[in-house]
Formats: structure tokens, C-alpha cells, sequence
């Protein structure tokens, strides 16, 4: 490797205890790499805020500013560092505390020489992996190029290794099944069972057992012990879909399995120890639900100390192409056609549809579209009908202009001009610039900042 200027990597390592500190920055040192160390956390800042180093490792237990606090601090002013916490004493608890708090990682005290060199070849690793994502737009099966999907994945690499409970949320359709199936892959449960209960799904009765299992005679129809889902997860996931919709007895029964580790079947005395990471999912706001007294708060804590959200696909149609090809191009597989993509006014079609059935309605839709169209493009009239109907923004383009007293917010009538234009062009930009009397760069602009697709 040529030598440059300034090393590729800068790492700082805060740690109180000297002997520790000189042993890390020795088992740590290779060539590209800068590593600076602080024995005071403080002092650990003061480095950070002036060199801002890619990694800091940093102990735990200190005095004067433990390690969450200096990860807060870090976290405040670059988000973007990897930040490794050290400890002696571990725990899942404090584990997943600093994950939540921005840590990249947890460690255990004493980190083995290969764990030490860890951090490096993993931010090496981590770049790469952002690369390949950037290059793929797709991370575990989930699609998306925009930042806040780019949070997401990075929120999910990070929780995997350490949660115990983990909650889903978002509408319906946005993907919610691929992050949790996302989460359970990433895990170290990862070689064990993905067990899938939707809540929605099960008759009130038999709950419990369906959750817990029951114990012959415990009651009408029990004709055998059965064993409940808990047990059939036991060394891997258990995947509570529709979490909103559990009755409030079984909500109390699965607060005291989480908080315990342990089940009773239906009917018996005795508890097993179970060992199941649980991941549950909502597409309701839980806490109108505890408003209302359907959903227990204790338990909505215990759920939503770490959170993954998923945006809403309204949220992020600039995702909206990338969606549009993927989907095309499973469909066109699927139905041995070879489509080549949609029309520009198709594509017009689409970004201006509100999706309320999120990824899953445009995966219909695309569906829909590859099953009708006759040539190698997907048009206006290949989308399903309640599309053709103009939607009311639609519709309202092909009014005359409103008049200024009618005018509502100033940006929406310019993205309506724009799109009037444009499919008054039929897509040309150039033509559409002409008859907006713009520039094609100023329409290029506006046609990002109101997300409407860009490529002709
Ligand atoms: N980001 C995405 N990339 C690719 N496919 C997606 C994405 N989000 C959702 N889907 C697809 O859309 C459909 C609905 O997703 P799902 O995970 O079932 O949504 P939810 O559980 O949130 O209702 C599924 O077929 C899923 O494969
Ligand atoms: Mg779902």
C-alpha cells in the first residue's frame, strides 16, 4: 500500500486502567491505522471532538464519565462514529441499552486479540458492506436507496446481535415481515426456528395455548399435552405479528415470559426455561391503544425499548423507480414476458398515488400491470382501473388552472403545473421545460424537490 499523508483509520481507545490501555493500542496497531488513547474520558473527548476518529473503544466503568455517557457525548456531535463499548460486566440489559443509545457495539472483558482487532476490520467491513448496499440498493432482501431506509438497515445491523425483545413498527404493507425475518438472519439465533403467530389470527379461547401450549384435560378439547410456541422457538425467534390485537390476560402472561425466561403450559405447575428471542410488529399506534385500555403500558415498555420503524412508502418515493424494477422484474420472470420498464407517464402515474397499502400495493399494482401489458412497457392503461381514475390531484390537473383565491399551498400547484406539463409533453422534458417557459435544469430541480422522476 502507498504511503499517504493521513492513515485511512483513526481509532481511539479510552480506557482508565493503564496496563489495559497499552495492551489494547499494542494488539491493535497495524499499518493505516492511527490510534490515539486516552486514559481520562474527558481528556477521550477533548480527542475525539479534534481528531474525529472513525472508531472509539472505550471502557465502561470509569470515574467521572462512564462509557454510555462518553457514546452520548460522541453520539451528539458525530453520529457517524462507531463507538464500541468494553465491559467486565455484561449484560443483554446493558447491552441493548447502548444500542440504543448509537453503540455500534458491546464487548466483553478481557476481548480476545482477535476481537481486539475486530473494530477496524469490521468498520472496514461495514464500509464495504455500505458499498455493496449503496451498489445493490438492497439490504436482506429489503429494497430501498433513501436515507431513511439507509437508517433503518443500519439500526438493524446493530440491534441484531443483542436484542431479546424487539418491536416493529409501521403501516401496513411497509415491509414489516422482511424486517423481522431481516433481524432474525442477523442474529445469533440466526440456525434456529423463525416461529410466525399472527395475532389477528387466533381465536381468543385458545391464546394461551397456542402461545404457551396446555397440559392434557386443562381444558374441553385438550386431548393431549401440546407443546406452545414459546417451546417450539426455544434457541431461536419468535416473530408476535399484530402484536395489537393479543387479549389483555395473554398481554400480562407474555410480560411476565419475557421478564422471567420462563413458560407454564395451560393446566400445569411446573415452568420450563425457555430461550427465544422475540421480535412483535404493530401497524397500530400502541400507545392510543393503552389510551383506550387495550394494550397494557408495562408491556409496551418492556416491547419498545428498542424500536425499528419502518417509513411509510408516501415517505420515500424516491424509492419509487427502484421499487417499480424490482418488482417488474420479478412479475415479468414470473409470467415469462420480458418488460422493459413503464412509461414516463406511468412512472407520473405512480409517484403521484398517495400508497396507503404501502410496498405491498405497489407490489399488486406492478403485478397487476406485468399480468395486462402487451408490449415490452407497462402504460397508463395496464395499471389497475382505480388508477386510470384520475386521483384528486390528478384530476385537478386536468382542470382549468384554479384561480388565486382558490390556491392552496404555493409548492403543490407548482408540482401540479409541472406534472400538466409533462404529460402534456408526453414525458419530454425538454418539451415540458418549453411550455412551463423554464430552463431544463430549473425543471430537472423542481422535479427532485417534488419527487417526480427524473429520468426520461
Ligand atoms: N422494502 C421492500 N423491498 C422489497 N419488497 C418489499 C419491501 N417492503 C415490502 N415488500 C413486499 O411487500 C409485501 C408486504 O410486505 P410485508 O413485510 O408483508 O408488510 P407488513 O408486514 O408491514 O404489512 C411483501 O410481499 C414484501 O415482500
Ligand atoms: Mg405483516
Amino acid at each position: 500500500m502507498p504511503a499517504t499523508a493521513k492513515p485511512a483509520l483513526s481509532l481511539l481507545i479510552i480506557d482508565d486502567n493503564a496496563a489495559s490501555l497499552d495492551l489494547l493500542s499494542t494488539a491493535l496497531a497495524q499499518p493505516g491505522l492511527e490510534i490515539l488513547t486516552a486514559a481520562d474520558p474527558e481528556e477521550g473527548l477533548d480527542l475525539a471532538h479534534s481528531h474525529h476518529p472513525q472508531i472509539v473503544l472505550t471502557d465502561l466503568v470509569m470515574p467521572r464519565l462512564s462509557g454510555l455517557e462518553v457514546l452520548e457525548r460522541i453520539m451528539e456531535f458525530d453520529p457517524s462514529t462507531d463507538v464500541i463499548l468494553m465491559t467486565a460486566h455484561y449484560s443483554t440489559e446493558s447491552a441493548v441499552e447502548a444500542i440504543r443509545k448509537g453503540a455500534s457495539d458491546y464487548l466483553n472483558k478481557p476481548v480476545s486479540i482477535a476481537a481486539l482487532r475486530e473494530p477496524a476490520r469490521r468498520r472496514q467491513r461495514a464500509l464495504q458492506l455500505e458499498d455493496e448496499l449503496l451498489a445493490s440498493a438492497e439490504f436482506e432482501r429489503i429494497v430501498g436507496h433513501t436515507p431513511l431506509m439507509w437508517d433503518m438497515f443500519s439500526r438493524i445491523r446493530r440491534v441484531a446481535p443483542h436484542y431479546r425483545v424487539v418491536l416493529v413498527t409501521g403501516e401496513t404493507g411497509t415491509g414489516k415481515d422482511l424486517v423481522a425475518q431481516a433481524l432474525h438472519r442477523l442474529s445469533p439465533a440466526a440456525s434456529g426456528r423463525y416461529v410466525v403467530l399472527n395475532c389477528s389470527a387466533v381465536v381468543e379461547t385458545l391464546f394461551e395455548s397456542e402461545l404457551f401450549g396446555h397440559v392434557k384435560g386443562s381444558f374441553t378439547g385438550a386431548s393431549h399435552d401440546k407443546a406452545g410456541m414459546f417451546e417450539h422457538a426455544h434457541g431461536g425467534t419468535l416473530f408476535l405479528d399484530e402484536i395489537g390485537d393479543m387479549p389483555l390476560g395473554t398481554q400480562a402472561k407474555l410480560l411476565r415470559v419475557l421478564q422471567n425466561q420462563e413458560v407454564q403450559r395451560v393446566g400445569s405447575l411446573t415452568s420450563h426455561k425457555v430461550d427465544v428471542r422475540v421480535i412483535a410488529a404493530t401497524n397500530h399506534d400502541l400507545r392510543a391503544a393503552i389510551a383506550e385500555k387495550r394494550f397494557r403500558e408495562d408491556l409496551y415498555y418492556r416491547l419498545s425499548m428498542v424500536e425499528v420503524q419502518v417509513p411509510r412508502l408516501a415517505d420515500r418515493k424516491e424509492d419509487l423507480p427502484l421499487l417499480e424494477r424490482h418488482f417488474i422484474g420479478r412479475f415479468a420472470g414470473q409470467y415469462g414476458k420480458e418488460i422493459r420498464g413503464l412509461t414516463h407517464r406511468a412512472q407520473i402515474r405512480l409517484s403521484l398515488h398517495s400508497w396507503p397499502g404501502n410496498v405491498r400495493e405497489l407490489e399488486n399494482v406492478i403485478g397487476h400491470a406485468c399480468m395486462m401489458a402487451l408490449g415490452d412497457t407497462i402504460d397508463l392503461q395496464d395499471l389497475p382501473t382505480y388508477l386510470h381514475v384520475p386521483s384528486e390531484q390528478a384530476a385537478s390537473v386536468q382542470a382549468p388552472l384554479p384561480s388565486p383565491s382558490e390556491v392552496g399551498a404555493l409548492e403543490e400547484q407548482e408540482r401540479l403545473l409541472i406534472v400538466r406539463a409533462l404529460e402534456a409533453a408526453g414525458g419530454n422534458q425538454s418539451q415540458a421545460a418549453r411550455l412551463l417557459r423554464i430552463g431544463r435544469d430549473a425543471l430537472r430541480y423542481k422535479l427532485k424537490k417534488h419527487n417526480l422522476p427524473t429520468t426520461r
